[in-house]
């Protein structure tokens, strides 16, 4: 179930108006058997959970408070509460949207403005589990809700953070000039270009010798719900990096380098590296 990484990232937006036909059971058995073949750099366990309107009557009345126009089939993510589950969540969560994307479906993270009660009581996610998010899925309207444009606007969604403010050589002071990237200019471009709740952007990379670290940025006295979902932002991420690798043949692998947590400060922490090979 190989597909064009680059492209697709591409591709992709954020679709908040659909056409209110239902998922095809050729679509939707694709999306199953992607979804068993998922696997994470964090090693935990992600699990989905995929509701349909007209089939239960929990769902009819799902809120996701006016946003999505449309929607018949929703996926959720969930995760047992552990020190990286947000990070795999979104690691998985994101190549599922990415190969549904490549399949023609539309979908969109919502992290915030869904009614979680809702939709994990339709969804059977286990109280102790963490639940970060849901995406509609389906077949994008040619017509966008005035909502949804204006909430683009708002958001910038078309605009990413230059080079300069995200990646960095050695160390936060100097920034990474895109020919220092060598062969992973395009893997660190595919990251630049990763959805983000209210397109924040929290992904802070430094290159250092043959290593890619990873961290997340934050205002400092940022909430505890703010965090996470800046945590979830940065599995989206690796995950475009990672597959970009992959497409290009560049070989490495991922570890939690244990002393890199003492840098973490107020506004930063310390999420994992790439190691090229
Ligand atoms: C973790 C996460 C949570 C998000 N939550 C919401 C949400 O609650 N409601 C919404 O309308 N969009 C949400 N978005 C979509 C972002 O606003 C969108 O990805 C960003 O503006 C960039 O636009 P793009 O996805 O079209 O590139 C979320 C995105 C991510 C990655």
């Amino acid at each position: 179930m190989k597909f064009p990484i680059e492209e697709t990232i591409i591709k992709r937006s954020s679709i908040r108006s659909y056409e209110s036909k239902k998922l095809s059971t050729s679509d939707k058995e694709k999306l199953m058997d992607y979804i068993n073949n998922l696997s994470n750099p964090f090693n935990e366990k992600v699990n989905f959970h995929f509701i349909e309107k007209g089939l239960e009557p929990k769902v009819e009345k799902l809120g996701t408070y006016g946003i999505i126009k449309g929607a018949t089939s929703f996926i959720g993510v969930s995760v047992p509460d552990s020190e990286f589950g947000l990070e795999a969540a979104g690691y998985e969560f994101e190549q599922l949207i990415l190969y549904a994307t490549h399949l023609g479906l539309g979908t969109v993270w919502l992290a915030m403005t869904f009614s979680r009660n809702e939709f994990m009581s339709a969804m059977d996610i286990k109280k102790d589990n963490l639940f970060p998010a849901i995406s509609p899925i389906g077949y994008s309207s040619e017509k966008k809700t005035i909502k949804e444009r204006l909430m683009r606007k708002m958001m910038k969604s078309n605009q990413r953070k230059s080079w300069e403010n995200i990646f960095f050589k050695n160390n936060f002071s100097s920034p990474l000039a895109k020919e220092e990237a060598g062969d992973y200019k395009i893997p660190l471009e595919m990251l630049r270009l990763a959805p983000s709740a209210t397109n924040a952007q929290p992904w802070r990379v430094i290159k250092e010798k043959n290593m890619y670290h990873f961290y997340e940025s934050h205002k400092s006295g940022a909430s505890k719900e703010d965090k996470s979902i800046k945590r979830v932002d940065l599995g989206i991420a690796i995950n475009h990096f990672h597959l970009t690798t992959l497409e290009y043949n560049l070989s490495g692998r991922f570890e939690k380098i244990e002393s890199k947590k003492s840098e973490n400060n107020e506004e930063l922490n310390y999420i994992i590296s790439w190691i090229s090979e």
